[in-house]
């Protein structure tokens, strides 16, 4: 896909409510330039979706939008399981591949070989939050340990993806050191409407909870979202904590082997619009 298709389909991801981070698509291209894959008529896009490869390592499924008038037919179908195909193709053979869909679509997609591993929940509201003088924002100090952080809280490594993720206008980071050890890191990025947070990874509830009140603090007043994994309970009720309310959820689902991550440490994901 080509810049203008991108932000094309970006547009389009807006159209059905998803509200992805600004800058988004574009972290995502940087990191893979064969994450975007399109459909077209002419010269005219009718679909697209992204196929993004961690190194190989893990791979995964999203932005699966075709325009309104080609709905139906079979091309969605079609078009879906030739993007499984290509993403295989370009990552090693015993690398498991995610994706968030809509709940409505679950049955296709466990049709195509993927397993419902557990849901996640937006939750939505307005950013009331409480600074906190011991977290750190300047990320220059603290990319090392956010990168070795990240490992096992992510499926695969991923780096180059946070180095781009982290490197924006308008982003406010939130790091924290309990003793001389690195405890978690918070991103809240700006999205079409209002703010997202994620990724929020932390060691335990605590620092979590001291990570999401500064960051909040920061874009107070503004409209927050946040996504987080359903089976961590201690995640919904932070954010609960933090008076926002679900409004969305899709099913996660993997194709072979589900990863085994530190999910009990994810209070917010990185993105269900990508991946
Ligand atoms: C999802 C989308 C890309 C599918 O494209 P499409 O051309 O309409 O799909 P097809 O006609 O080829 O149908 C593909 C499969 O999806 C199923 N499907 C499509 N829309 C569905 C819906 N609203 N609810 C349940 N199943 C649906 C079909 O039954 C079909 O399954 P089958 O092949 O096993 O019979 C298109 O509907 C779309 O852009 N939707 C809005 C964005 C969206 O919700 N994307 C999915 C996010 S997970």
């Amino acid at each position: 896909m080509t810049d203008d298709e991108i932000a094309e389909l970006d547009d389009w991801a807006a159209q059905e409510g998803w509200n992805p981070g600004q800058g988004d698509l574009g972290v995502a291209r940087a990191s893979d330039p064969e994450a975007f894959v399109a459909i077209h008529q002419g010269n005219r896009l009718v679909g697209g979706g992204s196929i993004m490869s961690y190194g190989g390592k893990f791979g995964f499924m999203g932005l699966f939008i075709l325009r309104p008038d080609m709905r139906g037919r079979g091309l969605g179908g079609q078009f879906w399981r030739w993007r499984l195909e290509r993403l295989r193709a370009r990552l090693d053979a015993d690398a498991a591949i995610g994706m968030d869909g809509v709940y409505d679509m679950t049955p296709f997609y466990e049709r195509g070989g993927f397993v419902a591993a557990h849901r996640h929940l937006r939750l939505q509201g307005v950013a009331r939050g409480r600074a906190d003088a011991a977290v750190l924002s300047d990320k220059g100090r603290v990319i090392d340990d956010i990168l070795a952080f990240d490992t096992g809280r992510f499926p695969a490594p991923r780096d180059n993806f946070l180095r781009h993720w982290l490197d924006r206008p308008g982003l406010h980071v939130a790091a924290l050191y309990r003793g001389d050890a690195f405890a978690g890191y918070g991103v809240a990025r700006p999205a079409r409407n209002g703010f997202k947070i994620g990724p929020l990874f932390a060691r335990d509830v605590v620092t979590a909870d001291r990570l999401l009140g500064d960051l909040l603090s920061r874009i107070d007043g503004r409209q927050v979202q946040i996504d987080i994994p359903e089976i961590n309970g201690a995640a919904r009720a932070l954010a609960s904590k933090y008076g926002l309310e679900e409004v969305f959820g899709c099913v996660r689902l993997y194709h072979g082997e589900r990863p085994k991550i530190f999910i009990e440490d994810v209070y917010a994901v990185t993105s269900l619009e990508f991946g």
